[in-house]
């Protein structure tokens, strides 16, 4: 990671889910009113549509070209010269909709990004020590979107609420033969995995239960399990989020702000900031595993926090500035590290702003959650019964 590079704040990157829904869509006109005029109209309206579709998947024939070639030298090993599957280590199909049009573009290009610690699916980001740039990546999924002809749409973020109890049987009865009796994966990938589960939200799990994935062995569970008994198959999944031995998930509050100060009496800790801003994951996992005194934000919609955190982090989401949070941070030189997931765009406008009311101690994670959760270091799930309790204020 000794690369430096300018760093872009891309609005993409802040929003979720963002490009792939829209396509040309097919117009029929009545033959009866296909005059000259509306011929012209037709010509320039499909012409509009087409340059439309093209920006909207945003990719050239070059960069089509460049992302097959990445494809074919970097994941046809496992994933299948077609995208298929299963041709090495139960890669899963890189061609099945199912996936495709829930994942597109932010599960596809973080599983590629960051990959799946713990089984065969690396990290291709450079900053993770992968080959891959952030842009080859997102062309790399752009083009798996577009040569599958999938038409992405947009999950909601809302929790699924179900009986972890009940779908802890369901699972036994239904999915440990292909996925493992502890989520570790076989024939269907690794649920219990926390990458995986850290960064997809409840409904791209829940689609992928009811539909299955078209082409694969994973059966959609529609109509052979109730609208209940799935929901509570995604609650069991998302309540082994920071391991598979877990109690029953709640939502979790986020720690009291009278306390978020971390380790109130110990050492300041020692950070080397690069570029004057950026503190390492390494060197932030050293000072937290020391018990050094900080302040650690999480930047993200507060959803995320529930996901996944990092020990000890109070949610101050970039979009709301938290007034409560922001009148509870110390002021008399307390380090305070903020982190996203983008990976750094929300936390640094969030910096930027504690900086310029002139608390200087700031920084912001380098790597991003997502760069802490592929290199390994632990994270705490908001929504694990005590765990806010056990694990966040272990100090
Ligand atoms: C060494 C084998 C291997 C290689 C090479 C590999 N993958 Fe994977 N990939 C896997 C496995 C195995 C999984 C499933 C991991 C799990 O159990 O969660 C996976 C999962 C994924 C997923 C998540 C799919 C889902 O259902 O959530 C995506 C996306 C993906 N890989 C894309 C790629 C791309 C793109 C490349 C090339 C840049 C690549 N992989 C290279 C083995 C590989
Ligand atoms: C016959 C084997 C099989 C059974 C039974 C099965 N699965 Fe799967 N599952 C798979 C395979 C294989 C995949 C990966 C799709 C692929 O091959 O491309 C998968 C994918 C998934 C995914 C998507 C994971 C991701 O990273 O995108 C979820 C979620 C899932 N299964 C949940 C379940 C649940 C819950 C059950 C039980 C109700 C279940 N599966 C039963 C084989 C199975």
């Amino acid at each position: 990671m000794g690369r430096r590079r300018p760093i872009v704040v891309r609005p993409d990157a802040l929003l979720k889910g963002g490009h792939g829904g829209d396509r040309l869509r097919g117009t029929a006109l009545p033959a009866s009113t296909m005059n000259a005029r509306t011929l012209l109209r037709l010509f320039a309206f499909v012409s509009f549509g087409l340059a439309h579709a093209a920006s909207a998947q945003g990719l050239t024939p070059e960069q089509m070209q460049s992302a097959e070639s990445d494809y074919q030298r970097y994941c046809a090993l496992c994933h299948g010269a077609d995208r298929q599957g299963h041709v090495n280590d139960h890669a899963p199909s890189l061609r099945s909709r199912s996936l495709l049009e829930t994942g597109f573009p932010m599960v596809l290009r973080e599983a590629i990004s960051y990959g799946r610690p713990g089984t065969p699916m690396g990290g291709y980001l450079d900053e993770v020590g992968g080959p891959m740039t952030r842009d080859q990546i997102r062309n790399l999924a752009h083009w798996l979107a577009t040569v599958a002809e999938a038409r992405p749409f947009p999950l909601g973020a809302a929790p699924v609420q179900g009986d972890v109890a009940e779908g802890a049987k369901l699972y036994r009865k239904n999915c440990a033969g292909c996925h493992g009796g502890k989520g570790e994966g076989g024939t269907g990938t690794a649920l219990g995995n926390a990458a995986m589960l850290a960064l997809t939200p409840d409904a791209f799990l829940r689609h992928a239960i009811a539909n299955g994935r078209d082409g694969t062995p994973m059966p959609a569970f529609l109509g052979k399990l109730t609208d209940p008994q799935i929901d509570s198959l995604t609650a069991f999944l998302r309540s082994r989020a920071s391991g598979w031995e877990q109690r029953t998930p709640v939502l979790a509050e986020p720690p009291p702000l009278d306390r978020i100060v971390l380790n109130p009496d110990a050492a300041e800790p020692e950070f080397t900031l690069r570029d004057g801003l950026y503190v390492s994951a390494a060197e932030l996992d050293r000072e937290l595993k020391a018990g050094k005194k900080m302040v650690l934000l999480d930047t993200r919609v507060t959803s995320m926090w529930q996901m996944a955190h990092i020990a000890g982090a109070v949610p101050a989401p970039y979009y709301a500035s938290r007034e409560e949070v922001m009148a509870s941070l110390p002021t008399d030189g307390t380090w305070i590290v903020a982190y996203c997931e983008c990976p750094r765009a929300a936390a640094e406008s969030v910096v930027t702003r504690l900086r310029a009311s002139g608390l200087q101690n700031t920084a912001v994670l380098y790597e991003g959650i997502q760069g802490w959760i592929s290199l390994g270091y632990p994270v705490a799930a908001g929504r694990a019964e005590g765990g806010a309790d056990t694990h966040d204020h272990a100090h």
